[in-house]
């Protein structure tokens, strides 16, 4: 069993995650985080917990955590997250970060897209960027995971088996994705009140969505060269799921089928990667760890569809991944 502890416990990501661990034979959850004021039980938060679990909400210190926990999955925003995580590390816990934190490995490059300085500079570049698919022998066994964002892992899971293979070129990609209003988080935002986002679909953030060197870094690290992506993220009226269409141009005379089979060979023994001839939709991954692929070649262009649930692949179903693999549990526990 291991002793876990959740960091931003009243959020839509922990929620999803306390629900995968309650189903995780190795999971003992013993601390729940949150300002909120008078240690409300959990479930008062998340009524869907309601006879599942028997736990409060409680402000703790990262001492106080790490006294419980060996292991902490931190739901915060960024920022929040690199603030307590060292302290944590220090104590001995390994934690599994959510936020954006510890997924670029330049801290110029943080400071650039976030806004501000890096709480915790001098880890960054030594922490492994938690998508199994790629990286799965550094997570084995590793303290600190950043695990990716959700979006990023639409678009990286679509198009890196291709830059791999040298089947299309690193220059000009474009990354055009669609997300639910969960993606935004739950702490309220006037973007995502019901009337503003209800019955309509909108773009945001063009051009310096804060996922945009995430996506060009581990492109670039797969592709073994500088890749610049184009992406624009849209907010669709529906609770969760992204679907991620990405534009492309081969790097020589492909087929189609080649370019599937690029994509079947590089997922084979992949459990949460659906490799799919038909068109993808964000309904046939809702609740589940999958992220669904497929290609098709038109005009020239190599056309990749990905979707996830931003919540479970995009967020709390890999952090459950990442954990089974820290800990030597079979990857696919509890997902
Ligand atoms: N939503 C997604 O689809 C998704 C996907 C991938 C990654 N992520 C990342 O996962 C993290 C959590 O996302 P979420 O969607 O679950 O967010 P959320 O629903 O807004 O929850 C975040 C929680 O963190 C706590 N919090 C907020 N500001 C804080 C601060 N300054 N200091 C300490 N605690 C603070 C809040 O709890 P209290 O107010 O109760 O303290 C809040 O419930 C974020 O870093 C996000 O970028 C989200």
């Amino acid at each position: 069993m291991t002793r876990i502890a959740i960091l931003g416990a009243t959020g839509y990501t922990a929620v999803e995650l306390i629900k995968l661990l309650l189903r995780h034979p190795e999971a003992d959850l013993v601390a729940a985080t949150s300002r909120q004021e008078g240690n409300p039980p959990i479930a008062m938060v998340h009524p869907s917990l309601h006879r599942r679990i028997d736990l409060n909400l409680e402000d703790l210190t990262p001492q106080e955590v790490a006294s419980r926990a060996e292991c902490v999955f931190s739901c915060l925003p960024h920022g929040a997250s690199a603030s307590v995580i060292p302290h944590l590390l220090d104590a001995g816990c390994r934690v599994i970060d959510f936020s954006a934190d510890y997924r670029l490995s330049d801290p110029q490059v943080f400071a650039q897209w976030y806004g501000e300085k890096h709480h915790d500079p001098d880890r960054l570049g030594k922490v492994v960027y938690g998508l199994p698919e790629l990286f799965r022998e550094q997570i084995l066994g590793a303290r600190l995971v950043a695990n990716p964002g959700c979006y990023p892992t639409s678009a990286i899971l679509a198009l890196a088996p291709l830059l791999k293979s040298g089947l299309i070129e690193p220059e000009g990609i474009i990354v055009d994705s669609k997300s639910g209003v969960s993606g935004a988080g739950r702490t309220l935002k006037l973007t995502t009140h019901y009337p503003e986002c209800n019955e309509s679909i909108s773009a945001y953030n063009v051009g310096r969505h804060r996922h945009t060197p995430e996506i060009d870094q581990i492109l670039g690290s797969v592709a073994g060269t500088k890749v610049e992506v184009v992406f624009t993220p849209h907010l669709v009226p529906m609770d969760r799921g992204i679907l991620t269409t990405a534009y492309s141009r081969p790097a020589r005379q492909v087929t189609e089928e080649e370019v599937l089979q690029a994509l079947r060979d590089f997922y084979a023994e992949e459990p949460f990667v659906r490799v799919i001839d038909h068109l993808p939709g964000t309904k046939d991954t809702m609740g589940t760890n999958f992220c669904d692929v497929t290609a098709r070649l038109v005009r020239g262009r190599v056309i990749t569809i990905s979707c996830l649930d931003n919540l479970v692949k995009g967020a709390s179903g890999a952090a459950v991944q990442n954990f089974n693999l820290i800990y030597g549990y079979p990857e696919t526990t509890a997902l």
